[in-house]
């Protein structure tokens, strides 16, 4: 797509909010696009109604108009002009759409689970989050986010993105920041008590401020390493082979099975993808693998969802690394500690008995100094 240059004109209220993502240009000229339109109808319409009403009025007391039979030409002219403009914003939109919500292949992997009150990140090397998120400019993000409650909707308007979380379900949404800096992430989907609470910033750094974030936390373990890890002490191993060529044990070999087509019983196919690996953790009789025995116990309230994206992480590492687009790395940082990646316990508790207001900053004891743009580097 082209981006079309929004003017840039002083208005005391800024007319849309920063520009700091791929998407942000296109959505905006969409946007002036259809306020422009707006304005010119709205203009339209009532000049023409002034004139009219002025140009016919009644002069006499007696006056009646000339009936009027109809116009084919007319109502033509005012069924196509308007479906023609119509099809533009539809066209327009959907791209932009597609776009926004097609999540590339090659992108970085970030888990979100949003939860009363509170966005909780996990990078794919481990590093974990609360209400904070740090990632390189230029450079794909996807997210996959859900939700430990009720529904809740991620949005960063300085990229232009939003999505839903809703539980029992992984969403996706990807962006592309362009400009270091610290951007205001916050919920908006009315979720309880603490609801204007639910916010924090994503933090946009350059690429080697980045690299300096990564390997400034505590003790790190990448997501993957802690799903082996899990994936050990529930007894998944006992049953499901994680070795290529690997003598197929009770449940389907997991090597290189992530985004592979499975034939499930009753004939249909179904992709290995995070749904359906979360749903066969879950409530593993929904899709059973062809050839399989009804087996599985289901692990229904026995882990967390960021435990099951854990998991899922772990699975999406074993196979070939071209597969796992960079998706999950084993073994990097594989130093035994606290997995929090320097957030506070206390920080983690649901529920907060205050408000997190992150425009203080207090969510968490390392954040750097308000107005940073980016070089943030981790005081601990
Ligand atoms: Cu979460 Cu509103």
């Amino acid at each position: 797509m082209q981006s079309i240059p929004i003017p840039n004109i002083n208005l005391p209220v800024p007319f849309s909010p920063e520009q700091a993502s791929t998407f942000a240009p296109h959505v905006d000229a969409l946007y002036v696009y259809l306020v422009t339109l707006t304005a010119f109808f709205t203009l339209a319409i009532s000049a023409a109604i002034i004139f009219f009403a002025v140009k016919y009025r009644r002069r006499q007391a007696a006056e009646l108009p000339r009936p009027i039979a109809g116009s084919m030409v007319l109502e033509l002219t005012w069924t196509i002009i308007p479906l023609m403009i119509a099809m533009t914003i539809f066209v327009w939109g959907a791209s932009i759409f597609f776009k926004a919500y097609r999540a590339p292949n090659q992108a970085m992997e970030i888990y979100v689970v949003g939860k009363q009150w509170m966005w909780k990140f996990q990078h794919a090397t481990g590093q974990r989050e609360i209400n904070e998120l740090h990632v390189p400019v230029n450079a794909r993000v996807k997210l996959t986010m859900t939700t430990e409650d009720v529904i809740h909707s991620f949005y960063v308007p300085a990229f232009r993105i939003k999505q839903d979380v809703v539980p029992g379900r992984y969403l996706q949404t990807w962006f592309e920041a362009t400009k270091p800096g610290r951007y205001y992430l916050f919920c908006t989907e009315y979720c309880g008590t603490n609801h204007s609470g639910m916010g924090g910033y994503v933090y946009v750094m350059e690429q080697a401020a980045y690299q300096q974030w990564l390997s400034g936390g505590t003790g790190t373990e990448s997501a993957a390493s802690q799903g082996m890890k899990l994936f050990q002490q529930r007894g998944c191993a006992s049953c499901h082979q994680v070795e290529a060529g690997g003598q197929q044990g009770r449940g389907p070999t997991l090597y290189g099975i992530f985004g592979k087509q499975q034939q499930i019983e009753g004939g249909a196919a179904v992709t290995v993808d995070e749904a359906y690996i979360r749903e066969s953790i879950l409530n593993p009789r929904a899709k059973i693998a062809a050839g399989f025995q009804d087996q599985m116990p289901t692990f229904q309230g026995q882990l967390s969802e960021e435990q099951i994206l854990q998991l899922v992480a772990y699975i999406r590492s074993l196979g070939p690394a071209a597969q796992r687009q960079g998706g999950a790395t084993t073994g990097t940082q594989t130093t035994v500690g606290p997995t929090t990646g320097g957030v506070s316990p206390t920080t983690q508790r649901s529920n907060p008995v205050g408000p997190t207001d992150p425009r203080q900053g207090n969510a968490s004891p390392q954040l750097p100094p308000a107005g940073n743009t980016g070089n943030a580097n981790r005081q601990q």
